[in-house]
C-alpha cells in the first residue's frame, strides 16, 4: 500500500475534525492572530509552510497584545505539553528561557548567518546564553498614528506634527461631528497610546521611565505631563470605547465612524484588508513628537523543547522558513510590520511600510530605537502588569491631574520589582 502522505494526514484530520491527527512533523502554533488583517498574515505563513511540506495545527487564542495567550500558555507549559511554536514578545520570551523550558535554533541561525542580519536589539530577546531560542518574524512598533484622509481633508488642517497641532485637529473633528479618537478601552491599548505620549516627552526620558526604571523619571514632571496628555485624549473617545477591540476602532476610522486611531503597524493590516491604501483612504503619521524615534515590539515565534526528532526537524524547518528573506518580505508587506531582518528590499512596501523600515533602520543607528512597554519590550511582565493597572486607571478617569498619577506610577513599579 502506498503510504499516505503528510497532506493525507492532514485532510483526514480536517475531514474528522481530529486535530490529534495531526503528523510528528506537523508545528502547533499558539497565537493572537485573530483579526483579519493578521488572519492575512498568518496564512501567508501557513501556505509558506505547508509548501515545505510542513503541517499545521492552529491554537488561537483572541485578545490584542497577547495577555489571553500567555495565560493559556502557563497552562500547556504546567500540563507539560507546551505547544511547538508561540508568538511571543520580549521580556515574556527571556522568562521562559530562564525557566530552561525553550529548544535551541543555533542549527539553522548559525549557517544561515542570523547573527549578521537581525538587529541587536531583537537579538537581546531571541537569544539566551549565546543560544537562539526564538526567530523573530517581524518588527512592529506603537508610535503611529492611523488617520482618515476624508476626515483630515474635512478640517481644512494638516498632518499634525507636535501636541499643539494634534489637538486642533482633534477639536476640529469633533466639531465635524464624528468621533475623533477611535479607542478600545482595554489596558494594553491605553498602555499603547501611552507609549507615544511618554515618548514624546523625549528620547531619553522614555529610556529613563520605561526601560531603566528610573523612579525619578516614572514619579517626576514629564511623567506628569504625559498624564495629563492622557487625560486630554480621553475628552475624545466615545461613550462606548470601554472594553473595544482594536481592530473595531481600527474599523470606526475605516468607515469615516471617527477621525484617527492611536496604534501600532498592525493597525494597517485592517486597513489594507478593508481595500483602503495609504494616502488615499488613510494616512499614517508617527504621533506628534516622536518623529525620528521608535518604540518597537517584534513577534518571535519562541520554540519549546519538545519530544521526537521529527518535531525537533519541524521547529528547526519552521524557524529557517520565517527568516527567509522572501517570506519576510511577503508576510511583513500584509502584517503591516516591517521585516525583522535589515537586508530585506523595500520594493513591495507600500509607502507607510517604505517609511517604517526607513524610520527604523535610523532609529537603529541613531540610538532612538527603544523597547515598548505595552508590548512587553520594555520590562518584564509583573512591572508592566503595574504600570498597566495606573495608565488604566487613568483613563477610566479615577485621578484628575498627572502629578498624582506619576506619583502612582513610581509608587507602583517600585512594589512590582
Ligand atoms: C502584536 C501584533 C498584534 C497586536 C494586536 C501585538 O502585541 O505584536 O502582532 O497584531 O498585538 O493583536
Amino acid at each position: 500500500m502506498r503510504k499516505m502522505t503528510k497532506g493525507m494526514v492532514s485532510a483526514l484530520a480536517l475531514t474528522f475534525g481530529l486535530a490529534s491527527m495531526a503528523a510528528a512533523e506537523d508545528v502547533e502554533v499558539l497565537h493572537w492572530w485573530t483579526a483579519g488583517g493578521e488572519a492575512a498574515a498568518l496564512n501567508v505563513l501557513k501556505e509558506d509552510l505547508a509548501k515545505q511540506g510542513i503541517g499545521w495545527v492552529d491554537m488561537p487564542v483572541a485578545g490584542g497584545g497577547g495577555e489571553a495567550a500567555m495565560t493559556a500558555l502557563s497552562a500547556r507549559v504546567t500540563a507539560g505539553d507546551p505547544p511547538t511554536a508561540v508568538q511571543m514578545l520580549g521580556f515574556d520570551i527571556t522568562d521562559w528561557a530562564e525557566q530552561g523550558v525553550l529548544g535551541n535554533l543555533d542549527a539553522v541561525a548559525g549557517p544561515e548567518g542570523w547573527d549578521k542580519v537581525i538587529p541587536a536589539a531583537l537579538q537581546a530577546f531571541s537569544k539566551h546564553d549565546g543560544h537562539w531560542i526564538a526567530a523573530p518574524v517581524n518588527v512592529h512598533s506603537t508610535n503611529w498614528v492611523w488617520i482618515s484622509k476624508a476626515a483630515l481633508d474635512k478640517t481644512g488642517l494638516g498632518e499634525p506634527t507636535n501636541w499643539d497641532e494634534l489637538i486642533a485637529v482633534l477639536d476640529k473633528m469633533k466639531e465635524n461631528g464624528i468621533t475623533p479618537l477611535a479607542h478600545g478601552g482595554q489596558p494594553w491599548q491605553d498602555a499603547t497610546i501611552f507609549d507615544s505620549l511618554v515618548l514624546a516627552q523625549g528620547n531619553d526620558f522614555y529610556k529613563a521611565a520605561f526601560i531603566d526604571l528610573d523612579p525619578e523619571a516614572l514619579g517626576g514632571e514629564k511623567m506628569a505631563a504625559a498624564f495629563d496628555q492622557l487625560i486630554k485624549l480621553r475628552s475624545y473617545v466615545d461613550d462606548n470605547f470601554s472594553g473595544r477591540d482594536w481592530n473595531l476602532a481600527s474599523a470606526m476610522v475605516i468607515n469615516g465612524e471617527a477621525g484617527m486611531q492611536v496604534m501600532g503597524d498592525w493597525a494597517k493590516g485592517e486597513f489594507l484588508k478593508a481595500g483602503q491604501k495609504p494616502g488615499e483612504g488613510f494616512i499614517c503619521i508617527r504621533f506628534p513628537g516622536t518623529q525620528g524615534a521608535v518604540t518597537f515590539n517584534a513577534d518571535q515565534f519562541a520554540m519549546f523543547k519538545v519530544k521526537g526528532e521529527e518535531k525537533v526537524k519541524a521547529q528547526l524547518a519552521m524557524a529557517s522558513a520565517i527568516e527567509s528573506p522572501t517570506f519576510q518580505s511577503a508576510f511583513n508587506v500584509v502584517k503591516g510590520s516591517v521585516p525583522a531582518r535589515t537586508d530585506v528590499p523595500d520594493t513591495d512596501f507600500d509607502d507607510c511600510g517604505k517609511k517604517g523600515i526607513k524610520d527604523l533602520a535610523e532609529a537603529n543607528t541613531n540610538g532612538t530605537l527603544f523597547g515598548s512597554m505595552a508590548h512587553g519590550y520594555g520590562a518584564p511582565a509583573a512591572v508592566k502588569n503595574a504600570t498597566y493597572d495606573v495608565i488604566t486607571a487613568v483613563f477610566n478617569g479615577e485621578y484628575t491631574d498627572g502629578a498624582s498619577a506619576a506619583t502612582a506610577l513610581k509608587d507602583a513599579v517600585a512594589a512590582a520589582q
